[in-house]
Parts: C-alpha cells; sequence; structure tokens
C-alpha cells in the first residue's frame, strides 16, 4: 500500500499516475463514441454535398464564419422553438473537420437552409445592412467577383473519400467542370441553403 505522501513526494509516480486517471477518464467518454451507431451512422436521407456546396463549405472556413455562427441547436425549448428540431449526431458523419462552433455572435446556421431565398443571401452577404439594418456582421462583396477554379475540387473530395465520405466516382469525375468558373458566392450560397435540410420535416 502506498501512502498518499509518497505519491506527493514523488513527482514522475504522480506524473505516471495522474495520466491514468485522466486516460482512464478520456477513454471511457470517448471509445464508446466509436462505437455507438447513434454516432456513427447518417441519419436517413442524410447526402454528401455537391462539390459546389463543398467549395462554399471551404468559404465559409475561410471567411471564418464559423467563428461567430455555430451550427449545433441544443435541445432546449428556447433553441427548438426558436432554429427547429436540436442536432443530431448522425447528421454530421459527413462534416470533416466539424463547424458546431462554440461562439454565437450571430444565430446558429444549423438549420438556415431553405429559411431565406438565395437573393436574401446574396442581398445580406453582399451587406448585411441592407436587409438588416442593425447587423453587425461583416460585408462580402468579394464573393461575387472572385472566381472558382476547380483546380483541387477533386482532390478535396479523393482525400474525404479517404476519411469515409462516400463521393461517388461520378461525381468526382464530374467536379471540376459543375464548379468551374462559378462566382463564390454561388457556392457559398449553394452550401448555406442545404444546411439541416435533411431534418427539416421532422419535429
Ligand atoms: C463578426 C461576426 C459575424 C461573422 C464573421 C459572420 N456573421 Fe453572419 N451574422 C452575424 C450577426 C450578428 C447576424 C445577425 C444579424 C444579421 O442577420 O445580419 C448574422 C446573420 C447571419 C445570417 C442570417 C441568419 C438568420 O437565421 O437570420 C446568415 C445566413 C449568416 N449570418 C451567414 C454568414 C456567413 C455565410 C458568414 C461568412 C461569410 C457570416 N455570416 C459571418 C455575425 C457574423
Amino acid at each position: 500500500m502506498i501512502k498518499h505522501e509518497t505519491i506527493e513526494k514523488n513527482i514522475s509516480l504522480m506524473i505516471l499516475l495522474i495520466v491514468i486517471v485522466i486516460s482512464g477518464g478520456g477513454l471511457a467518454e470517448i471509445v464508446p463514441l466509436f462505437f455507438q451507431k447513434e454516432t456513427t451512422v447518417p441519419v436517413e436521407g442524410l447526402r454528401v454535398l455537391t462539390p459546389l456546396e463543398l467549395e462554399g463549405r471551404d468559404i465559409y472556413i475561410r471567411e471564418g464564419c464559423n467563428v461567430c455562427h455555430t451550427q449545433q441547436i441544443r435541445p432546449f425549448r428556447a433553441e427548438t422553438e426558436r432554429y427547429g428540431h436540436y442536432s443530431v449526431a448522425g447528421e454530421f458523419v459527413y462534416d470533416h473537420p466539424f463547424l458546431w462552433g462554440s461562439k454565437r455572435t450571430g444565430p446558429d446556421l444549423a438549420r438556415v437552409g431553405g429559411r431565406y431565398s438565395d437573393d436574401w443571401h446574396r442581398a445580406h452577404l453582399y451587406n448585411p445592412r441592407d436587409v438588416v439594418p442593425e447587423s453587425i456582421m461583416p460585408s462580402y462583396p468579394w464573393l461575387f467577383s472572385d472566381k472558382l477554379t476547380g483546380e483541387d475540387t477533386v482532390a478535396k473530395m479523393e482525400a474525404l473519400r479517404i476519411v469515409g465520405v462516400p463521393f461517388t466516382d461520378a461525381a468526382i469525375a464530374n467536379a471540376e467542370a459543375e464548379v468551374k468558373g462559378k462566382t463564390e458566392i454561388t457556392a457559398l450560397v449553394a452550401y448555406l441553403q442545404q444546411l439541416g435540410t435533411v431534418m427539416s420535416n421532422r419535429r
């Protein structure tokens, strides 16, 4: 039996025991998630993004939209009344990386798809104050002139396929042609418009 004093006076032993305790706790929380169906099986109807939506997602990340917007509705009444069905793990199995976020300077966007028209999003992203006068969201006018080349779309899709996103060969083969020459705003709005739609008829 080791006395507590012995542990406190032997830093190496203390570090070793702390590591054992923390890894034990961590593993007990994390490992089951890899095996629970609920977290690994896509919700019914979940589809992979189109090449255009995928490029839109990368623009969303590049512009830091996820710094001000979460994509995660918590199971509280105040949230579900405002945003819709709370987020479930199976919606995110094709998301790499997750864009759940942790700071809501703006509203949650997990179910924003279909809530506004494409024209509304374009006007809003060009200058948020044109449609929401009190908005503090930045303007993104360059998205309207910058065009996608599609150069690396195929490589991105192939990389995602390695981590389990089931893009078909046909989708990958057409990817470059599908996005080439389109404006960044078109891609971003396409991405926004599909957010959360898989759950839109669930209550
Ligand atoms: C500095 C923080 C900030 C950043 C960065 C930001 N937003 Fe916002 N966003 C807001 C705020 C605040 C609002 C609420 C006012 C408004 O509607 O403009 C908002 C509102 C929105 C809405 C309307 C949501 C709703 O349900 O009414 C959408 C869509 C949106 N933002 C998309 C984006 C996208 C896409 C980006 C990245 C290109 C982005 N935002 C970047 C702060 C931000």
